[in-house]
């Protein structure tokens, strides 16, 4: 691993010519305001060494990112009795697509598209009042992470809970079809706050290195999940992570991936080591372009590729 630190330079220097490229998020007015220039990445090895290059210590919205922990959260609550509440199949729609649902029974087809994770967070929620759903889901974070500072952007959360509008339609199609046990603006209110955790590359290479070491996190020490649910969680990274563009991201990279519309990346090498990209200009499926060329370039200089 001696060379990784190698590696993130020399990609750094083939991205800085491109930075700004792509377009950034402009659908919640907090995200079109941040600077498309900035890139950044870390990588923590499960033998707890830690690479970083660029804008990696800089807070960033992670957006979908959350997905993952609040699917991990969910998991932890209710077990494979979740999968009668979201499918795990890919798509193929845009990430807030609401074709699907009318003819699947308000059923979304996976955990990671915006009305699946809707439904995910609804199940987290059980027994708890949105504030604290919101406070269990921070706890989590740190933990995983083991990091306190980090915190939710409540500007960001606002914007979103003012301007959501597809996502008030996703949440209220499924509430009709009695897929959501809580009243929608409920489920939203954390949905929203969820999204809008704030996180650098290197926080959240900590925060996931769970899913690339058989589910302990081996710089703490704790234990989050199962080897097998590692490795689920990983299989639906991978094949449902990047919406409509996952299989042109297992093609190029050939990682499990999760993507957010603030332009991080976090990606798994199974057994080898975590990684977070950021760089806020999207490609045209909402994707973070740099984070994903950056990736499809560490991919291919360290041999990391799954397949
Ligand atoms: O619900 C939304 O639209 C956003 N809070 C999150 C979407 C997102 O990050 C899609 N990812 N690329």
């Amino acid at each position: 691993m001696a060379d990784l630190q190698a590696t993130l330079d020399s990609i750094y220097s083939d991205i800085l010519p491109r930075i700004g490229e792509g377009k950034v998020a402009d659908y919640i007015p907090e995200l079109a305001k941040v600077d498309p220039r900035q890139f950044g990445m870390a990588i923590v090895t499960v033998d707890g060494q830690v690479f970083r290059v660029g804008d990696a210590d800089i807070a960033f919205s992670i957006q979908s990112i959350s997905k993952v922990f609040t699917l991990t959260l969910a998991l932890g609550k209710v077990g494979e009795g979740l999968w009668k509440r979201v499918g795990r199949e890919p798509s193929g729609s845009a990430f807030n697509s609401i074709v699907q649902l009318e003819h699947e029974s308000g059923i979304p087809r996976n955990p990671f598209i915006n009305a699946g994770a809707i439904a995910v967070t609804d199940v987290v929620m059980a027994g708890h009042a949105p504030r604290e759903a919101i406070g269990e889901l921070l706890r989590f974070v740190r933990y995983l992470a083991d990091d306190e500072s980090i915190t939710i952007d409540d500007k960001v959360a606002r914007s979103e809970t003012q301007t959501g509008y597809r996502n008030v339609a996703l949440a209220n199609f499924m509430r009709a079809y009695r897929n959501l046990d809580h009243p929608v603006d409920h489920v939203l209110g954390v949905y929203f706050h969820q999204c809008a955790l704030a996180m650098s590359c290197e926080q959240l290479a900590r925060a996931g290195l769970f899913l690339a070491a058989r589910g302990s996190n081996p710089m703490t020490g704790h234990s989050v999940v199962s080897p097998k649910r590692a490795r689920r969680i990983n299989a639906l990274m991978l094949t449902c992570g990047h919406y409509d563009g996952s299989g042109d991201f297992a093609y190029h990279v050939g990682l499990p991936g999760k993507s957010g519309v603030g332009g991080g990346i976090f990606a798994v090498a199974p057994g080898i080591a975590s990684i977070a990209v950021w760089s806020p200009g999207l490609n045209k499926v909402g994707n973070s372009q740099l984070g994903a060329v950056a990736l499809e370039m560490l991919a291919a200089r360290t041999g990391w590729s799954v397949f």
